[in-house]
């Protein structure tokens, strides 16, 4: 086998072992792909301003995020139907999290459940919550996370609808999911996946099993999630998410400056920067583009982190330089778990830092919480403002 030197490798493996369905769901964007496409490329149209002869022989990445110790500036996103990429993959993902010394956050449609994480990983993590037209469930989920000791509560608040993603409904994964012949057989390629699929602990979404009257299979679930996006979902209900949780809060989802000022008065500790990986709004502000009035209208008040197209320690640099406090990376993570499963996720992990590691000597910053807008050459330049 060739190297693995960077994330595309991770990709490109990911790619070959995973069922086409399962690949297409991490891989693609919503509608046209416009908002995913810019994540990366105003991410690639910055440019880093490069520095010599600086004393750079001690570096350090160590921060925190959101007051708990972490090694670099990265956390895993939340990331619905995980155990599908690799069985067990939630708790294969949170175990590289811990051992590379990060936070993970489990997704409200994982496929393990809170209790699993909880039994599995003895670090805290962080639990993500969609907020349903059935509010007593959404409070019985926030209360699951408060048992299982998780240290904070992400509110993704960007899927009160849900985008097209057109190739799932193409492979069968549209609500309700339908199993084609064209998947069967291409599952039937890949019967190591399938195998490991099928040994994992869980089959279906494992926060709703068994609290939903009359749902039993993975199909039934996913109409009932698709009949429980609350589209009235507004500020007041954060009030009541608020006095439900005590601890850290952090909003996910945020794309201009107004919803962050939202957002801070409303007391979340933090919020993220983030378009959902491009899944959500198409044609919306890429993430980075969107960064920097953010962090000009918030940054002083709550921590502004970020995801959206982080594929590269170069990436998570520029990020940092445009004011987020760390980053949060989805597919860079999913692509490792495809390919290895939780060696790859350690991989990908290592991989992002110590390209971050290289970046930050060859711009003359030895400490993370050192990097400002002046590593960048001309930072307005090729980004489309918010
Ligand atoms: C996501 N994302 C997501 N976000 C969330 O709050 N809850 C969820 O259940 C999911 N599910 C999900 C599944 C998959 C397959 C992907 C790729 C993404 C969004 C995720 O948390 C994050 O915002 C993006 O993945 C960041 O963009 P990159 O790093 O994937 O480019």
């Amino acid at each position: 086998m060739q190297p693995i030197t960077h994330i595309a490798d991770l990709r490109a493996i990911a790619q070959r072992k995973l069922p086409r369905a399962i690949f297409d769901f991490i891989d693609r964007g919503s509608y046209d792909e416009i908002t995913m496409n810019a994540n990366r490329s105003d991410l690639a149209s910055l440019r880093l301003r490069q520095r010599v002869m600086v004393d750079v022989s001690e570096r350090s990445l160590a921060t925190n995020i959101v007051g708990e110790p972490a090694t670099m500036p990265i956390a895993i996103a939340p990331t619905g139907l995980t155990g599908l990429v690799r069985g067990d993959g939630e708790i294969l993902a949170a175990r590289a999290a811990q051992a590379v010394g990060v936070p993970y956050c489990l997704s409200t449609m994982s496929i393990c459940s809170i209790e699993d994480l909880r039994a599995e990983i003895k670090t805290p993590f962080w639990f993500q919550l969609y907020v349903m037209k059935d509010r007593e469930f959404s409070k019985s989920l926030i209360e699951r996370a408060k048992q299982a000791e998780c240290s904070a509560l992400v509110l993704t608040l960007d899927l009160q609808v849900r985008a097209q993603q057109h190739l799932d409904i193409k492979n069968g994964l549209g609500v309700p999911p339908r199993l084609t012949l064209r998947n069967a057989l291409n599952v039937a390629t890949k019967p190591m996946w399938a195998l490991r699929v099928l040994a994992g602990k869980r089959k279906s979404f494992g926060n709703l099993e068994g609290h939903l009257a009359g749902v039993e299979n993975i199909k039934q679930y996913a109409t009932w999630i698709g009949g429980q996006l609350d589209p009235s979902l507004n500020w007041r209900d954060l009030e009541w998410v608020r006095d439900l949780w005590p601890k850290k809060l952090i909003l996910k989802g945020v794309l201009n400056a107004e919803d962050a000022k939202f957002a801070a008065n409303g007391g979340a500790d933090a919020i993220i920067v983030s378009n959902h990986g491009g899944r959500q709004l198409d044609s919306a502000s890429s993430s980075i583009a969107a960064l920097p009035a953010i962090v000009d209208a918030v940054g002083d008040r709550i921590e502004v982190l970020f995801d959206g197209g982080v594929r590269s320690g170069q990436d998570v640099l520029k990020a940092l330089a445009l004011g987020a406090k760390s980053c949060l990376i989805g597919r860079a993570f999913l692509y490792g778990l495809g390919a290895m499963g939780e060696e790859g996720v350690r991989i990908a992990l290592e991989i992002l830092r110590k390209e971050l590691d290289f970046s930050m000597a060859l711009t003359g910053v030895r400490d993370v919480h050192d990097v400002t807008r002046a590593v960048l050459v001309s930072p307005e330049r090729g980004l489309a403002q918010n």
